[in-house]
């Protein structure tokens, strides 16, 4: 047979955006245990621009020391398309079945195609939110719930998120007033209108104001952006407190760890990697209008480098989407 091909935008070696390029490329042939998904929509997190440079020392031990592995080379970690193609063992979906899920460090999605396993982080795409929409409700709202369950925030608690207007921000703010908890939310005041738009009773701006100390205190303060730090939320943390923070390393592996055990207030940092119930959670939560997308930019695919470009910048207003044309 053949060889069908697919447009991708590869990245052949580490490096500013202008790396990525527009190819044709061999389209991926499914596993026994995998589906193939038309991809409809994908987006630019700020992860894609941490691989595509081959930041830190731990990621190039995956995605290649000196260039990515030629598997690696195709970013895109959150996607929504149409099955198109499933393995022969496969059992959770059918050809035809509209999908949107995270393909991890594995990434892929800025492609026509991709192919991932049944078992990977996917799930039947929410009705009535467009393929865009869809592809933007992957990676913040799971790592949001991942988090502020993690954090075990309950109705009543108060809650300062940082960040508030990014992608895991805006969606922390949705999902933390559906848990019923007080929300504050810490963000530029260019974004206040937005984030209380999305639920928020509190807005502190950061270019004016430090939220720690400001004589309120917080059972959670859940930092999406890595900006603040356990010192300083101490300040404003009450007994049995947790600072929970989505950016770090290994040190703060340790810290969450030390923390647990002897200090007033908890660190709690984690990776968000298994999203299979929580995918299916955020469909539900869009059902019942408890979570809603928040898209900034929308670019093509052939236009992926100037979309990181706006992305690197780091003051994306939710998520930026990229709308991909399968066929
Ligand atoms: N651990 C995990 O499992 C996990 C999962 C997902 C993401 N992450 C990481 O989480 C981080 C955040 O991701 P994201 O996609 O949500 O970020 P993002 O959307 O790129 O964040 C951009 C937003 O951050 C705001 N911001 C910048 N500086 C700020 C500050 N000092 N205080 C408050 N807000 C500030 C910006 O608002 P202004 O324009 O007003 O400054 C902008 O709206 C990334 O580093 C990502 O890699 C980790």
């Amino acid at each position: 047979m053949p060889t069908m091909h697919m447009k991708a935008m590869v990245f052949p070696r580490y490096g500013a955006p202008d790396v990525l390029t527009l190819r044709d490329v061999p389209r991926p042939e499914p596993h026994n245990d995998e589906v193939r998904i038309a991809v409809r929509a994908t987006t630019v997190t700020a992860a894609c621009g941490l691989m595509r440079r081959g930041d830190t020392a731990m990621a190039r031990v995956v995605l290649g020391l000196f260039r990515p592995r030629r598997r690696f080379r195709i970013l895109g970690i959150e996607l929504c398309g149409v099955v198109d193609k499933v393995g022969k063992d496969v059992t959770r979906f059918r050809v035809g079945q509209r999908v949107f899920g995270f393909a991890g460090m594995h990434a892929g999605a800025n492609a026509e195609f991709v192919c991932l396993r049944e078992t990977a982080s996917l799930a039947p795409a929410p009705d009535g939110l467009s393929d865009l929409e869809s592809a933007s409700l992957v990676d913040g709202p799971t790592t949001a719930l991942y988090f502020l369950r993690r954090a075990k925030l309950a109705p009543g608690m108060r809650v300062a998120i940082i960040g508030a207007s990014g992608s895991v921000g805006s969606a922390a703010v949705q999902v933390a007033r559906h848990m019923g908890a007080h929300v504050t939310a810490v963000c530029s005041g260019n974004n206040a209108e937005l984030v209380r738009g999305l639920g928020a009773q509190e807005v502190v701006d950061y270019t004016r104001e430090d939220y720690a100390q400001r004589g309120v205190t917080y059972d959670v303060v859940f930092d999406t952006v890595g900006k603040s730090s356990h010192r300083v939320a101490n300040h404003c943390l009450v007994k049995g407190g947790v600072y929970a923070v989505t950016v770090g390393g290994a040190g703060l592996v340790a810290l969450d760890l030390w923390t647990r055990w002897f200090s007033r207030t908890r660190l709690l940092f984690g990776y968000s990697v298994e999203k299979n119930a929580a995918l299916l959670e955020v469909n539900e939560l869009t059902q019942h209008g408890a979570l809603r997308p928040v898209i900034d930019r929308q670019y093509p695919l052939a236009e992926l480098a100037e979309a990181h470009r706006y992305v690197e910048a780091g003051h994306k207003r939710g998520n930026v989407v990229i709308t991909v044309a399968a066929g």
